[in-house]
Parts: structure tokens; C-alpha cells; sequence
């Protein structure tokens, strides 16, 4: 078969590690794919920049939309982030021109993801975001396809790694919250503004995602309660743990009666819990349903290797996707027949 080609745009922790493991894993994948992936167009901020890949072979491209268009490409991978720009132009662009997209990006998909999708499905093109919610876990994959047939009833979790890294460091080393951000940055976890993972937005994006894909409604980032941890102490840190809790920033979505409920807030659970011993970068995703009961899952939430997985992961089943198959809708339902969102009173 014909390699599949690929055009990255954004080159930053997680670009950058994608091109990187597509180089070093490329028998494996040509193997499992049954055809070579090949990065045949990048954009990037800075072109000049060193990131341990050589990518000279690729056409380079300044403007990401440009790239979207005219590049002879396959398959578009967003890695830009922001939910406004060049990030929802370049998507945009690329699905109307009946190319597969993949992308990281939350942001974009809480606010834009519904129209974007209605795009994919009209195009018959595949728009890939598992690399979008919890990092490396494959919870879109899980939920959107495993899943089906189960009815949800709740699905919660731990959602953004820098927040629970920064918690449990404050918890086990006793440090100040400041030094547990910068080095959540230095490692390439934290978002481009860090007051989006400190401050929820981060994990009220993701949820938001999730609740659409639990109950297939629209996605409402808007209707979400949040609360992050920039006020987190080290005194409520003690204070919870004499009362035998860990703080954990939290994200959940629930039926209830009245409509359905989503917040995001610091939470006290029990030490013994198994939320309690997620520890670090780690994310996990529980979900109840009614034929499964309750499944956990559990991995890297953030940083370039875990993201870059999951983005990978998404570029191998569109190489293996057949062509004219018609593809899943994008968020479980066609995205025309997503239920309006009803708010919990
Ligand atoms: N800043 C995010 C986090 C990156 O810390 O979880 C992964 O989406």
C-alpha cells in the first residue's frame, strides 16, 4: 500500500516527541499498519529550533493553514493548542479539504469540537482526539467504541497530570506549591498558560468531552462548576491527611434527575481509595455504567512521550482505515444527532 502522509503542525514537547517515536518506530508501525507513515510537511514556530528529529526531508511550511490546504498530506495532526488561531483555522481547513485530522487539543474541542465534528462526518473524514483527555490513557478509544451499547451513569477522574503532580509532591515532600509548578513546566507537563491546568480549565475541557461522549449531548464547557487548586496549603494538605484524605483536583459528570451534572473542584478522598494512590503525572478515568459496572483506568497523563502515544496511536488507525469505509462518528454519535445539554438544577 501507498505510505500514508502526514503533516504535524506544531512542533513543541509533544510534536516534537511525535516525530521523534514515528522515526524510531517506524518498522514497527509499517509492520502494523501494513504501509510506511511518513512526515511529509511541518510547521513550526521556529524552524531552526533543535529537536533531536531531522526533518530537512519534510516541506516546511510558516503559515499551519497553508499546510492544512495545499500540502500533499493524508492526514493533518493539530499540535498547536489554543482553542481560537491558527489551531482552529488549520483544523478547520484540513477537514474541509477531506483530509483525517488528529489533534491534542482539548481546548479546541470544548468549544469547537460539535461543529468540527459535523465537518468530519459530512466529509467522511476521520477527526482523531484521543491524545485530547488524560494524556496516554486510551479513554476516548474505551468510551466511543468498547463501551457501546452501555449506558453511563457517571464518569470522573483525575484528569490533569500537573495538578496531581503538584499535589503529590506538596503531600509527600512537604514543598511549596510555586516549585512543584515550575518543575511541572521544566518537564514539559503543564499547558503553554499553567493557569489553565492550576485553575481547572484544563480539566473542565476534558470532562466536558467525556460527558458528551457518556451521555451523547452536546459538549457544555461552559456549564461547568470549577474550582482549581491555587489556593491548595500545605495546612489543608495536613489538615486532610489527620483526617485519614488526600486532596485530589477532580473532575466529574453525572445523571442526575434533573439534568446532568458537571464540576471540577479539589476533592477529599479517602486515603485508602484507589483514586488516593494515583500519584504524580498519573491520570484516571472511572466510568459506571449500567451492563459493565465500573471500570478504572490509569496512566501518564501529560508530557511528550505518553501525549505522543496517543497521538500515534490515532495516525495508525486512520493508516489502517480503509478507503471509502465510513467512519464512526466522531463523538459516538453523528454529531447532528447529539442530544442538547441539560443542565442538573
Ligand atoms: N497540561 C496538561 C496536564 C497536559 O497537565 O494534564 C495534558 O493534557
Amino acid at each position: 500500500a501507498e505510505a500514508l502522509r502526514v503533516g504535524i503542525a506544531g512542533l513543541g514537547t509533544v510534536g516534537a516527541s511525535v516525530a521523534r517515536v514515528l522515526r524510531d518506530k517506524a518498522t514497527e508501525l509499517t509492520r502494523q499498519c501494513g504501509r510506511d507513515i511518513v512526515v511529509t510537511a511541518v510547521s513550526a514556530r521556529d524552524p531552526k529550533r533543535d529537536r533531536g528529529v531531522d526533518l530537512s526531508a519534510a516541506k516546511w511550511f510558516d503559515d499551519p493553514v497553508k499546510l492544512a490546504e495545499k500540502a500533499d498530506i493524508d492526514v493533518f495532526v493539530e499540535l498547536i493548542g489554543g482553542d481560537e488561531g491558527p489551531a482552529r483555522a488549520s483544523v478547520k481547513a484540513a477537514l474541509e479539504a477531506g483530509r483525517h485530522v488528529v489533534t491534542a487539543n482539548k481546548a479546541l474541542l470544548a468549544k469547537h469540537g460539535v461543529a468540527l465534528a459535523e465537518i468530519a462526518e459530512k466529509k467522511g473524514v476521520l477527526l482523531n482526539y484521543e491524545a485530547a483527555v488524560a494524556g496516554g490513557i486510551p479513554v476516548i478509544k474505551t468510551m466511543r467504541e468498547a463501551m457501546a451499547g452501555n449506558a453511563v451513569t457517571r464518569v470522573f477522574g483525575i484528569l490533569n497530570g500537573t495538578c496531581n503532580y503538584i499535589l503529590t509532591r506538596m503531600e509527600a515532600e512537604g514543598i511549596s506549591f510555586d516549585a512543584c509548578l515550575k518543575d511541572a513546566q521544566r518537564l514539559g507537563y503543564a499547558e503553554a498558560d499553567p493557569t489553565f491546568d492550576i485553575e481547572g480549565h484544563d480539566t473542565a475541557h476534558k470532562l466536558s468531552i467525556l460527558t458528551s461522549l457518556a451521555f451523547g449531548t452536546r459538549i457544555a464547557a461552559g456549564d461547568i462548576y470549577m474550582e482549581g487548586i491555587s489556593n491548595i496549603t500545605q495546612a489543608d494538605i495536613r489538615a486532610a491527611a489527620d483526617l485519614g484524605y488526600r486532596i485530589k483536583l477532580l473532575g466529574v459528570a453525572q445523571r442526575t434527575d434533573s439534568g446532568i451534572e458537571q464540576r471540577v473542584h479539589p476533592t477529599m478522598v479517602p486515603t485508602a481509595s484507589v483514586i488516593a494512590q494515583v500519584h504524580g503525572v498519573t491520570n484516571a478515568v472511572a466510568i459506571e455504567t449500567d451492563i459493565l459496572g465500573e471500570l478504572l483506568l490509569s496512566g501518564p497523563g501529560a508530557g511528550g512521550n505518553a501525549t505522543a502515544s496517543a497521538v500515534i496511536g490515532d495516525i495508525a488507525d486512520i493508516a489502517k482505515s480503509r478507503p471509502g469505509f465510513q467512519h464512526a462518528p466522531v463523538f459516538g454519535w453523528p454529531a447532528k444527532e447529539l442530544k442538547p445539554y441539560k443542565k442538573a438544577r
